[in-house]
């Protein structure tokens, strides 16, 4: 049977019905965070690796250069395994087109490797890429590996391409390559009126091999 309620809900309302005590120098809050570290994940829907990957991209966290056009953009996020575990060390491979929907297929822009911390966190600077003519929807590529697992390739969508007009549960198929509703994020404006950036996590779920 299902529940509607999550683990750490459970663990709390136990907690404060006195039939979950927690003996332990580190106090509730860390034990729960430890054990909401350990939870189970679904792996991240796979998604097209489109024609325009190119091998052996530059290891940076900018993508956008001072100048740049187009709607600054912050990505972040963790990458686990499907046991809850941090994958530290996972290398991930990102490209994207510029503001205007073009892809770099000489060189290297808005194309980059990055390698999760310790924490199996990343993240990198960008521009909200553009609308291009083979494609409905405004995405990121991700290509993910880690010694152990099966490799990810997917794409990020944002909750905010006028595409999904305001409603990305609804329209979200409107770009038949999005199966799944959970690739397309919510973006937050941060920054102030002069300095806009759009914000944007993905976590991201490999398998093990
Ligand atoms: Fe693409």
């Amino acid at each position: 049977m299902s529940t509607p309620f999550s683990r750490r809900e459970i663990l709390q309302k136990s907690l404060a019905l006195g039939t979950l005590v927690i003996a332990s120098s580190h106090g509730p809050s860390a034990m729960l965070h430890a054990l909401e570290q350990s939870e189970e994940r679904k792996p991240t829907p796979p998604n097209d690796l489109g024609p325009f990957y190119k091998r052996l991209a530059p290891e940076t966290t900018s993508l956008r250069v001072a100048g740049d056009p187009g709607m600054p953009l912050a990505v972040s996020g963790q990458i686990f395994d499907t046991r809850g575990e941090k994958l530290s060390g996972a290398v991930l491979e990102v490209w994207q087109t510029s503001h205007v929907g073009h892809y770099d297929v000489e060189g290297y822009r808005y194309r980059a490797k990055l390698i999760a911390d310790a924490s199996g966190a990343y993240k990198f600077d960008s521009v909200v890429p553009g609308h291009y003519p083979d494609r409905v929807c405004q995405h990121i590529h991700y290509l993910v590996t880690a010694p152990g697992h099966k490799p990810l390739v997917t794409q990020l969508y944002f909750a905010t391409d006028p595409v999904f007009d305001g409603d990305p549960d609804k329209n979200f198929s409107r770009d038949p390559l999005i199966h799944s509703r959970e690739l397309v994020r919510p973006v937050t404006l941060a920054g102030d009126p002069k300095d806009i950036i759009a914000k944007v996590r993905f976590e991201l779920c490999l398998e093990r091999a």
